[in-house]
């Protein structure tokens, strides 16, 4: 999570308005704290013998004009690069792939409407690409951030944001919220997962498939049935492969992540788990069993599952590859 490490063009374009801000006013820092340095030495009070005064100077227009002209100057040929720098990052291109990046407390929706993919908390992309997030809130102000790709910007309820998204090379990165949102602020983050253009089809055509409906019999069938009858489906979408299934919520009640291809991610709970070390199925039922325990606030609640059921729902998760 450091802006010092640019992997795409419109990091590596911030971070070069940053270093050269930062030399100019290294340049600046040396020049005033030097001339203090040299004005303590020679005018310092050299005691009793030193009788004479330094000439007393009040008013100097042209050295006033000058400390004036010099630092607009300064001002004047950084605003250059930095204002045509804001404006060409604050667009995307026309042809570029849109992702709907949507804020939600606290976890960050992707929709992809080209594809028809809605998945959560990682976003897949193709390197070498540019992407444009078509950004919005569904709730409170968010922030989406991605040091290593781009700057912070807003995510306003009502109003769509854009920020283009490029990464040179196949790599994970990871993001945070940069706008308190409420409770659990610091556990909403996100994770881009930048692939090679190929990969990405694959991945694409996995997501667009369907999930298989359990039948009785199969190991993944009482998870399926905690899912039904103990209240996940009322917020969360499965799209299983069999229509008859009258469990496929409409996109106006989504208020959950899809978990279609829920297992396909490294990470859930807003990207906050599993944490650094932690297993991930240990996360897993950390967080089923009591999930505002794990992320304060959190509109998940604590459906009193039985130890049988987390294990019965993990399996079934595990399956929605
Ligand atoms: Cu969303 Cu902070």
């Amino acid at each position: 999570m450091t802006t010092f490490e640019p992997a795409g063009p419109n990091a590596e374009r911030l971070d070069g308005l940053f270093w050269m801000v930062f030399w100019i006013a290294t340049v600046v820092f040396v020049l005033v704290i030097g001339a203090i340095i040299v004005m303590l030495f020679v005018f310092r009070d050299r005691g009793e013998n030193d009788a004479e005064e330094p000439k007393q100077t009040h008013g100097h227009t042209r050295l006033e004009v000058a400390w004036t002209v010099i630092p607009a100057l300064i001002l004047a040929a950084i605003s250059v690069p930095t204002v045509s720098a804001v404006f060409e990052l604050t667009g995307c291109d026309a042809d570029s792939m849109k992702v709907e990046v949507i804020g939600h407390q606290w976890w960050f929706e992707y929709h992809y409407p080209a594809q028809g993919i809605d998945t959560a908390n990682v976003m897949v992309i193709p390197a070498g690409q540019e992407i444009c997030a078509v950004m919005t809130s569904d709730d409170v102000l968010h922030n989406f951030w991605i040091p290593a790709l781009h700057g912070k910007r807003y995510m306003v309820p009502g109003q769509v944001t854009l920020l283009r998204l490029e990464s040179y090379e196949p790599g994970e990165f990871w993001g945070q919220c940069a706008e308190f949102c409420g409770l659990s602020h610091s556990l909403m983050r996100a994770r881009v997962l930048a692939m090679e253009p190929s990969d990405f089809e694959a991945w694409v055509a996995d997501q667009q498939k369907p999930a298989a409906l359990p039948v009785e019999g199969m190991p993944e069938y009482d998870g399926y049935q905690v899912f039904t009858n103990k209240g996940c489906i009322q917020c969360h979408t499965v799209r299983f492969d069999d229509d008859s299934a009258s469990n496929i919520i409409q996109r106006e009640d989504f208020n959950g992540p899809d978990l279609t291809h829920f297992a396909s991610r490294s990470v859930f709970a807003g990207a906050s788990l599993p944490e650094e070390g932690e297993s991930y199925d240990a996360a897993l039922k950390k967080w089923l069993a009591d999930p505002p325990n794990v992320k304060p606030g959190s509109f998940m609640p604590n459906l009193a599952l039985t130890e049988q059921e987390i294990d019965d729902l993990i399996v079934w998760l595990g399956s929605n590859k």
